[in-house]
Parts: structure tokens; C-alpha cells; sequence
């Protein structure tokens, strides 16, 4: 027998099997109702815009989309895309704009051109999975920053970064989700926004902006994105996945010139470039105005999921002081909190006999916490199965309470 582990670098050492995507295999199971996947609803793709544009751009422009293209992207995308973050306020040049193959290769290639190993990441607490898969691939520690309704909260985060640098471990960058943040909903508020550019200006810190559901705003009013408040600091990362779908596997990414330019580089040894025939089909999609009407459609469905879910948690629910739920105004999640006593990885196991799926808050926690929380996603499952899971999730919640 060989043994394969010694050949590994440090970086694969340090990479281990999740259990949370171990879990997240059993909501897979047929028939279950699930809340646990970041999905869109499949029966909002437009499917046959596409097949149109697929058939056009092969027509059209067929020897160059399917030839390799330009690792930053193809220009006529890239120029859409300036456009689209200049109507939200965000002025930037289109050298400073490269496509990525989605927003998780964004994540993994910050993790590449920031971070050594033992660095130290400001996150919140909860935060995204996936980004604590991508920066810990690289040998990362997250230092989770507490997050209330307002977003983190940034005394803690001032007192947490002075800390690390009092012992020599000066973080590299803060990474946040400021508008309806993966996991629990929540949007940052102005004030929040503004000192988070304070910090990082006081400490001489690098922000990342993960913004997969900004453009998904069913009510209130849009705070600006952190890089219209700081351009020198601050970098975004943008995915069509959630907005158009996610099969093309395209997004963007915008920051400080010579950031972009390392980024340029080390995509080049990741992947050349993004498919440039997906690339095309989406550039004709956004010229066609396709994209803002796809969005509008996108938040009237996904708002009347939100208003029916929560609903549903007000109805299921048992009234207990302590079990609580956000309510967001926009993206794909709400995040419920039970009672500290119930244990919601143990339920886990019987909210899955009874065929309804969330994700345990544990797995959003780069250190610990969210042992009785979770992840409800109101996107992909339709009206009825939200109705019935919610009920079930709720029987559960009642028993556990006895
Ligand atoms: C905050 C956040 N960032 C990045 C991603 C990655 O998505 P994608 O690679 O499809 O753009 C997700 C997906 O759920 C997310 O929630």
C-alpha cells in the first residue's frame, strides 16, 4: 500500500473532509424538502432567452467564442459589466474588471495572492462556508468577528485586529458580505460600512467585498457597496449565479489596479481563462436589457417566498422568547436561533427522517458557535413544499422543547 499522504503538500494537509458537505449530502435524499442549498429556483432560468442567445452568438461570433479568450475576460462582457457597477455607484475603469469563473475561484484566488500560512482573516461570525473553505485551503486561520441586525459589529472587530497585531499577527485582509449576508440575511448598516473603512484604514488593512446578492433587494433602501466608499481598499466580488444562474459559472471581480493585475496573473496558472462562449451569451444578455428584467422577476418571486416562509415560522413556530429569526430584505437566506439548550446538529438527523433539510449553524462558524442556529433558504423550494417543511421543521422545534 502506498501511502499517498506524504506526497501532499503542506497546503493539502491542512485540507480536510467537511463534515458539513458530508451533511449537506444527506438533504440530497429524494423527496425531501430542502432548505439547505444556496439554489436558485430552476423554473426562473430563462431557459429559452438562452437557447436563443446560444444559437445567436454560434451564428454571430462562433470562431472567437469558442476560441480561448483573454484571461481578464471578454471585452464586450467586461464593458457591460462597468456599466452595471456604475449604476450602483461604483466608477471603475474597465482595466480594473476581470471575470472570474464565478465567485468561488474569486475567493480562491484572493486566498492565493494574499495568504501565507498562519495568516490571520477577519470574518464574520457566522460567515460563508465556501470562503472558509478557500482561505483555509491555504493554510488561513479566520478570526470570527460577532455580527447583530446591523451587521459586524466593528468595535469588536477593532478590538479583535488590535489584538492580533499585539501578538505580531497582523491580519491580512476583513472579508464581509455586507448586503444579505450568507448565512443569516443580514445587510450592513451606513454607519457599519463606514467604519469598517475606518478600520481598515487605521490598521492599514485590505477589505474583501462578497457581493453575490446585492443586486436581490425586495424592500428598503440599498446602502452603498464598501468599494463606491473606498476604491484603494476595498475589493468586490460579484456572481451571476444568484442574480442569471449558475451553470455559465461566471462572475466578476473589480479593485485597485495592481490587485487586479495579481489577480490577472495567478488565474492564468488557475484555469487560462472563463469560458468565453459562456461569456459571450451573457454579454448579448445584458445588452438586450435581459439581465435587469430577469433580476425584477427574480425578487418578485423570491420576496413573495421570503413574506410566505416567514410566515409560515410565525405560524409553526412555538412562541418561545428565545427562538428568534431574521427577517431580510433581500438575497436567498434567513437564519433562525433557537433555544441555547437545543442542540440543532442533533435535530439534524430527525428533521432528515422527516424530510426537511437546513443547514446547522455550526458550519458557518470559522471557530465555534451556532450550535442552536441554522440556515433556512427560501429560493428553490416552490410555495406548497415551503408550507410543509416549515410545518415539519416546526413539529420538530415543539418536540425538542418538551
Ligand atoms: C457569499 C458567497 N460567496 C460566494 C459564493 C459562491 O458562489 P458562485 O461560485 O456560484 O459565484 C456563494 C454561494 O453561495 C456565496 O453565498
Amino acid at each position: 500500500m502506498i501511502n499517498y499522504e506524504k506526497f501532499f503538500s503542506l497546503n493539502a494537509k491542512g485540507m480536510k473532509k467537511s463534515e458539513i458537505r458530508e451533511l449537506l449530502k444527506l438533504t440530497n435524499k429524494p423527496g425531501i424538502i430542502s432548505f439547505a442549498g444556496g439554489l436558485p429556483a430552476p423554473d426562473l432560468f430563462p431557459v429559452e432567452e438562452i437557447k436563443e442567445l446560444t444559437q445567436y452568438v454560434l451564428e454571430k461570433e462562433g470562431r472567437k467564442a469558442l476560441q480561448y479568450g483573454e484571461t481578464e475576460g471578454v471585452y464586450s462582457l467586461r464593458e457591460q459589466l462597468v456599466k452595471l457597477l456604475k449604476e450602483d455607484g461604483i466608477d471603475i475603469p474597465i482595466e480594473q474588471l476581470i471575470v472570474t469563473t464565478s465567485s468561488q475561484q474569486g475567493l480562491d484566488l484572493i486566498g492565493k495572492i494574499f495568504v501565507d500560512h498562519g495568516d490571520i482573516i477577519m470574518t464574520g461570525n457566522p460567515t460563508y462556508l465556501g470562503a472558509i473553505q478557500a482561505f483555509n485551503a491555504y493554510g488561513a486561520k479566520m478570526k470570527g468577528v460577532e455580527l447583530d441586525n446591523n451587521g459586524m459589529n466593528t468595535e469588536l472587530l477593532d478590538r479583535e485586529i488590535k489584538k492580533s497585531i499585539d501578538i505580531g499577527k497582523k491580519p491580512k485582509f476583513i472579508y464581509v458580505i455586507p448586503d444579505f449576508q450568507n448565512p443569516s440575511g443580514i445587510t450592513m448598516n451606513l454607519e457599519r460600512r463606514k467604519k469598517i473603512i475606518e478600520i481598515a484604514e487605521k490598521y492599514d488593512l485590505i477589505i474583501l467585498e462578497d457581493s453575490p446578492y446585492r443586486q436581490l433587494r425586495f424592500e428598503g433602501e440599498a446602502e452603498p457597496p464598501l468599494i463606491s466608499l473606498n476604491s484603494e481598499r476595498v475589493i468586490s466580488i460579484y456572481t451571476f449565479s444568484k442574480i442569471l444562474l449558475p451553470g455559465f459559472r461566471l462572475g466578476w471581480m473589480a479593485g485597485p489596479d495592481e490587485l487586479i493585475q495579481k489577480v490577472i496573473i495567478a488565474k492564468q496558472a488557475t484555469d487560462l481563462c472563463s469560458p468565453p462562449f459562456n461569456q459571450y451569451i451573457l454579454a448579448e444578455f445584458i445588452k438586450r436589457g435581459l439581465l435587469k428584467k430577469q433580476i425584477s422577476k427574480i425578487i418578485s418571486a423570491y420576496r413573495e417566498k421570503k413574506d410566505f416562509m416567514l410566515d409560515k415560522l410565525q405560524k409553526y413556530m412555538p412562541k418561545l422568547e428565545s427562538l428568534t429569526w431574521t427577517t431580510p430584505e433581500g438575497g436567498l437566506f434567513l437564519w433562525v436561533t433557537l433555544p441555547k439548550y437545543m442542540d440543532i446538529t442533533e435535530m439534524f438527523e430527525q428533521a432528515v427522517k422527516r424530510n426537511v433539510a437546513y443547514v446547522v449553524g455550526t458550519a458557518f462558524y470559522p471557530n465555534e458557535g451556532g450550535n442552536n442556529s441554522c440556515r433556512l433558504n427560501f429560493s428553490y423550494a416552490s410555495i406548497e413544499q415551503i408550507d410543509e417543511g416549515i410545518k415539519r421543521f416546526g413539529e420538530l422545534v415543539r418536540e425538542w422543547n418538551k
